[in-house]
């Protein structure tokens, strides 16, 4: 329960609207509650004017109470609508407030909390377990209070009737509560089964549809459909284990109700019989039994909602309690400088334990370009990372200038860096979105300057709706090269302090490569660069290049001095060099 708590803050940020829906809640209970005494005063005026013969007042008798039920029988519809209308949307507006803070937590969560959760999860708790909560805060709030009051008002009228026949009555209904919260309980936990099977089709088809080419050519058409039988078999499994437990659900509650109301007739036969009650009473209290008996039902109900949305909260709180490894602790706009600092840096990735950097140290002064060298998984993109601070150094430190990376405000320091990973991530959407991805205006002649420095212009305007291309899934497929380009003029239009490009230009032929590394010097002439690259061409220009293997820095200076050295950049060159010719 105690993880439910954490939803107290919304709760009294819509305390008015919850005391309004409760003020609605009781006034909708006592028209409810009145009719059934309109009842027994229809019935005892009958069986009185039977027993004295005059029966000339009794239809009159009968429209009146039978109008009066009516009425209240709207009024109560009236105000019922009433307080769905505002607890029901509280619980709307709550989920609101909840999925929005999820998602904002999110985005201030490090890249290192993504590798370690599944995207799946973090999926189910803003969509699943949101939803549950909201059952919480919805459905089971406003059925709780409604019968609390209901009880409340009830219970009090039967006892001022008769004890010994509210005593009989009542008897049978903790037992039904109890069997319904069991039934309930085990309802949920195969219903969940089904969803997590349902998924599972989902997942399966989803797999087929995307690797359709690859079935295809394989022509294992055959097998993808065995698979996906097997998962729509053990779905229809589920399904039917559930609908065994469903169809307990109504039968169970009836006959509770049914031995309800042959106690109140039995009970109230007898009662009546002595004189204690009229037969009017008898009447009146099958009434009540009936209104208590589906809000007793729905207690076991509620309780297996408030269980299964304080396990869906505790979820959720393990994610909305976490803090970023990476914290932006200063508030207020920082200026950037564009010399990187790096001094004796150690970075050990945690969820892998593997040390991706050892004891580095190099400086770039502003307006020089470094270039950085190495094989796969020397450590490359990890440098990258450590200057888009998307993640903290284990020990030693990079600092802007004069300032430690940590005391400069990460938006500000994102916003200096034109950073273009390898793989170019493109959003679903047109070109045009896309280049101009930095900014939430769109200024269409930038776009086009971006796009020709990124040597993609032409082949944007030989599609048919030029920068209004969509792209992305039902979009045109564009060539690796092409997506580097955009990612590439993405960050031209971003106009940035600090160029990375990290081996983004592995797809590009040779030409072009240089045709973008020449605007690249233009456009970042008196500005830092880092170009990453396992290939030598495209660093050779550099004023500085670094070459990495494992993790440490293992020979440093200008493409000729390097060449000078006759080391490992030497022997890859030579390779590179007659690979190409
Ligand atoms: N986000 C990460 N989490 C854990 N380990 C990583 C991560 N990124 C890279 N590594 C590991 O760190 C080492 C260096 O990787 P990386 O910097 O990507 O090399 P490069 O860019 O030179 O190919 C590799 O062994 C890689 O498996
Ligand atoms: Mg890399």
């Amino acid at each position: 329960m105690k993880h439910l708590f954490y939803l107290n803050k919304f709760f009294w940020k819509y305390r008015i609207l919850l005391a309004i829906g409760t003020v609605f809640i009781i006034i909708a209970n006592l028209f409810a509650l009145y009719p059934a005494e309109f009842v027994r005063k229809a019935f005892d005026a009958v069986i009185l004017s039977m027993n004295t013969g005059n029966t000339s007042s009794t239809s009159k008798i009968l429209v009146k109470y039978g109008s009066l039920i009516v009425l209240f029988a709207v009024l109560k519809g009236v105000f019922m609508y009433c307080m769905r209308q505002t607890i029901i949307v509280i619980s709307r507006k709550i989920e609101y407030d909840l999925k929005n803070e999820i998602y904002q937590q999110y985005q201030a969560l490090s890249i290192s909390f993504y590798k370690k959760n599944k995207t799946g999860d973090l999926m189910n708790r803003i969509s699943e377990d949101v939803s549950r909560v909201r059952m919480y805060l919805g459905p089971a709030l406003m059925y709780a209070i409604n019968i609390f009051i209901l009880f409340f008002l009830v219970i009090s009228k039967m006892l001022t009737i008769s004890t010994t026949l509210t005593f009989y009555v009542l008897f049978p209904l903790p037992i039904l509560a109890i069997s319904v919260y069991f039934v309930s309980n085990t309802m949920n936990k195969r219903s969940e089964k089904v969803q997590a099977q349902l998924s599972d089709i989902t997942a399966v088809a989803q797999e087929t549809f995307s690797g359709i080419k690859i079935i295809k050519s394989f022509s294992n058409e055959y097998n993808a459909l065995e698979v996906f039988m097997n998962s729509c078999k053990s779905y229809t499994k589920r399904q039917l284990e559930l609908v065994k437990i469903e169809a307990l659900f109504f039968p169970l509650i009836i006959s509770m109700i049914g031995v309800s109301s042959v106690l109140t007739v039995y009970i109230g036969g007898i009662e009546s019989f002595k004189g204690n009650i009229s037969t009017g009473n008898i009447a009146e209290f099958i009434i009540y039994v009936n209104m208590l008996a589906w809000p007793v039902a729905s207690i076991g109900w509620i309780t297996s909602l408030v269980q299964r949305a304080a396990a869906s909260q505790e979820r959720i709180n393990d994610f909305l309690l976490l803090t970023s490894d990476v914290e932006n602790k200063i508030t207020k706009h920082t200026p950037i400088s564009g010399d990187i600092i790096f001094n004796d840096v150690n970075l050990r990735y945690t969820d892998t334990n593997i040390q991706a950097i050892k004891n580095l140290s190099f400086t770039l002064k502003e307006g020089e370009t470094l270039g950085i060298f190495g094989k796969t998984g020397s450590g490359k993109s990890t440098i990258a990372n450590l200057v888009c601070r998307l993640y903290d150094t284990t020990t030693g430190s990079v600092s802007f200038g004069n300032t430690n990376i940590k005391n400069l405000n990460l938006n500000s320091l994102r916003r200096a860096i034109g950073y273009i990973p390898q793989d170019g991530y493109l959003f679903s959407g047109t070109i045009r979105e896309n280049i101009a991805f930095s900014s939430d205006t769109i200024d269409n002649h930038k776009t086009i300057e971006s796009a020709k420095k990124a040597d993609i212009l032409d082949e944007i305007n030989d599609f048919k709706d030029g920068m209004d291309t969509i792209i992305g899934e039902r979009g045109v497929q564009l060539s690796g090269g092409q997506r580097q380009r955009l990612a590439i003029a993405r960050t031209f239009y971003k106009n940035p302090k600090l160029y990375i490009f990290d081996d983004c230009l592995s797809a590009i032929d040779a030409t072009k490569e240089q045709r973008i590394l020449n605007q690249l010097r233009l456009e970042s002439k008196d500005r830092s660069s880092i170009i990453i690259s396992h290939r030598i061409s495209t660093l050779k220009e550099a004023d500085k290049i670094i070459v990495l293997d494992n993790g440490k820095i293992i020979e440093t200076g200008s493409h000729n001095e390097l060449l000078n050295d006759k080391g490992f950049y030497y022997k890859i060159y030579q390779i590179q060099a007659n690979k190409e010719s």
